[in-house]
């Protein structure tokens, strides 16, 4: 067994949505996964986080498998957080300040470190001001800074990440890359749906995509898929994601024809 390997899919298969879909998520990267709207991308999410379990086919967790007990879903969530792509579904408690402060309560953080901690993530997050406010009386935007303020208390292993520039505005946005490249400084494990490539794409060390069920790395490379797509991957397989893709690669044939 690699020890840099996390997440193992084997063969799974969920509903309609993957079929025998197997792929190791490592330490310390950064995978971002593209796919069309009802694509699977928050499907492939819940599969890891252990809040759908597969209809066939096994998920492991350091080698080990996922056993689903309420013991079991409980240390794995410490080691696996996620950020909901609807804020709503994310937040629960009745005040900012006490939201922020929730799950690592939950999770056993002492009250003083945890005073601490909160108001700390709620000046970077810039929410201080909100504190107080009834969280829902807070718009959408604010919310999902509110979830990032939850989630940046915490140290987990890997940092799922669905949709989370949806609805953030440019500094929301600064926040969310600044935790992504936090968490790939201390060797985390990030994964991120997204349909906004721009960031991402030069953040990503794999770039993923859902296609038949399953998940297609960026050396399988379709005749048939969208032509942003098909770029993107390439992109990725030449190792360019920082650079713009030489013009005799773009035009060779596996990317856009040339006009
Ligand atoms: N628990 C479930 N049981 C059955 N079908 C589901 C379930 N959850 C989602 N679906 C369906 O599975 C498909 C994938 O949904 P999912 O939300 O994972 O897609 P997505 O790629 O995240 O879409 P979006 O870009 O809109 O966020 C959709 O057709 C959805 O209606
Ligand atoms: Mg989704």
């Amino acid at each position: 067994m690699d020890k840099n390997v996390l997440v193992t899919f084997k063969k799974v298969s969920f509903k309609e949505i993957f079929k025998n879909l197997t792929k190791n998520f490592e330490r310390g990267k950064i995978y971002l996964i593209l796919g069309e709207n009802g694509s699977g991308k928050t499907s492939l999410l819940y599969l890891i986080q252990g809040l759908y379990k597969p209809c066939t086919g096994e998920l492991f967790f350091e080698g080990k498998p996922y056993d689903y007990s309420k013991k079991w879903l409980y240390d794995l969530r410490q080691k696996i957080v996620l950020l909901f792509q609807n804020p709503d579904y994310q937040i629960v408690g009745l005040t900012v300040k006490d939201d922020v402060a929730i799950y690592p309560k939950f999770l056993g953080m002492s009250s003083q470190q945890l005073e601490f901690k909160v108001e700390e993530a709620l000046k970077k997050y810039g929410i201080y001001d909100l504190r107080n406010r009834k969280t829902d009386e807070i718009s959408y935007g604010e919310k999902k800074k509110v979830a990032m303020a939850g989630l940046s208390i915490l140290n987990p292993q890997v940092a799922l990440l669905d949709e989370p520039y949806s609805g953030m505005d440019s500094e929301g946005r600064r926040f969310i890359t600044d935790y992504i490249l936090d968490l790939k400084s201390k060797n985390k494990t990030v994964i991120i749906t997204s349909h906004e490539l721009g960031e991402f794409v030069s953040l990503a060390d794999e770039i993923l995509y859902i296609r038949n069920k399953n998940l297609l790395e960026s050396h399988q490379l379709e005749e048939t898929m969208p032509i942003f797509i098909r770029n993107i991957l390439l992109l990725a397989k030449y190792g360019y994601l920082t650079k713009p893709l030489p013009e005799e690669i773009l035009y060779s044939g596996e990317g856009e024809k040339k006009p």
